[in-house]
């Protein structure tokens, strides 16, 4: 059995975003058959346990028309759980939350040990490895490919993979990609189980990694208007800047909009986030995040304010029917009595890292703002947490 099945795409998890994913690949696109697909939950995730009690997406197209799809034998738990018992997909789109990637990446290096010991990779061969398209929002590409190589790098040491240097480490960690989507989807929590709404067919850019295998990628993903572009040789860090400004404003924005008045949080959508209040805040918060990125070389010198703000626009315009995804995932959360006083992990994702840039370039003012917005998220998110408390 060969360890990698090169023509099939693994979406990890079925979340709303892969649901979408996965509804777009299946699809013939002209004279081409749809993907070999394949869906995976992280071992012992909760969403993984209701998939096996029910191995069915319940999805809703664009025309309304709700259909369902049975997924046993299509769906899998666990990476490094297939090891000698099926192939991998050569791709994986990881569309977790930022917080559950690096759980990602020693799962699948698990996969990679299991491979060695059992002489599926003999050394110097390329190691067999699928490549890991890390879509989940937030600014953390350059920090989690550290950890893939500082996770490699203990296995190493612990005899449990061999010396790396200078041959097959260069390589694994090219399959490591940034993909910034703009893809949405929805996915409405029932009783008992979700309805999926993907979005219509959207742009993923692909930064990091390797350049044959994000070319590789490109051509491989994209399907009629369902667009994976390679955009060369741009820092990854660049376009998660870029995609930071469009969530700030529309997701955590969205966020405290949504829960202004005080009662149950509204899934509101881009246009009515933008026709909120709240949405004044957007140029000061560009503003923020462009000065930070320009400290960091995210972001050229005379990248102007105005052209930021000219690119949020057409995003905006595009999306305007969508409820973003931070918006959605309090809704439900607060609907299932799961909310806690802390700050989401997309959020946490974002501000975390600018507050570190900020502090490093001691950018005082960035800083306070930035903290200030974070303080009144996590009181907010207090506010909700006793909400549900006391209602239930
Ligand atoms: N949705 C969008 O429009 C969109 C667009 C662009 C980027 N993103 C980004 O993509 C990432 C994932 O977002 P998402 O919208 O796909 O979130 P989601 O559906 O809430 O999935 C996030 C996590 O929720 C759990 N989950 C998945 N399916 C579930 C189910 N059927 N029932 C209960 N829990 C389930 C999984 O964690 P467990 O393994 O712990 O169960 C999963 O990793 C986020 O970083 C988001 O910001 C989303």
């Amino acid at each position: 059995m060969e360890p990698i099945e090169k023509d099939e795409i693994g979406i990890l998890p079925p979340g709303a975003l892969g649901v979408a994913y996965f509804q777009h690949l299946s699809q013939r696109v002209a004279d081409r058959p749809p993907k070999a697909l394949s869906l995976w939950v992280r071992e012992g995730s909760a969403s993984g346990d209701a998939f096996r009690q029910d191995p069915h997406l319940h999805i809703r197209g664009e025309n309304g028309v709700r259909h369902t799809l049975d997924i046993r034998g299509r769906i899998f738990s666990g990476i490094a759980a297939c090891a000698g018992k099926r192939p991998l997909p050569a791709v994986f789109l990881v569309a977790t939350l930022p917080d559950q990637i690096i759980g990602v990446l020693k799962d699948a290096i698990a996969w990679l040990e299991s491979i060695w010991s059992a002489d599926q990779w003999l050394p110097p061969a390329p190691p067999p490895f699928p490549a890991l398209v890390l879509t989940a929002n937030g600014i953390y590409f350059q920090r989690i490919r550290q950890v893939f190589l500082e996770l490699l790098e203990e296995s190493t040491l612990l005899g449990r993979l061999p010396d790396l240097w200078p041959e097959a480490m260069p390589k694994l960690v090219g399959h490591l990609v940034r993909g910034v989507t703009i893809q949405t989807g929805l996915r409405e929590e029932g009783p008992g189980s979700c309805v999926y709404r993907p979005g219509p067919p959207g742009l993923t850019r692909l930064a990091g990694g390797s350049a044959a295998i994000r070319q590789a990628l490109a051509k491989e993903l994209t399907a009629g208007d369902l667009r994976f572009v390679d955009l060369g040789d741009i820092s990854p860090t660049r376009v998660e800047f870029d995609k930071a400004i469009i969530n700030l404003s529309g997701n955590l924005l969205g966020i405290l909009a949504a829960t202004e008045q005080g009662g149950a949080p509204r899934p509101l959508t881009i246009a009515e986030i933008l026709a909120h209040p709240v949405s004044s805040e957007i140029p000061r918060l560009v503003g923020t995040v462009l000065r930070i990125g320009q400290s960091v070389r995210a972001y050229p010198r005379d990248y102007t304010l105005d052209a930021a703000m000219a690119n949020l626009h057409d995003i905006h315009r595009h999306a305007a029917q969508h409820c973003p995804s931070s918006v959605q995932r309090l809704v439900s959360d607060f609907q299932c009595g799961r909310l806690r006083r802390v700050i989401p992990p997309t959020e946490q994702w974002l501000l975390d890292p600018l507050l570190k840039y900020a502090r490093a370039a001691d950018l005082a003012p960035e800083r306070i703002y930035l903290e200030n917005l974070a303080r009144t998220l996590l009181k907010r998110f207090g506010q909700l947490a006793r909400m549900t408390r006391n209602e239930s």
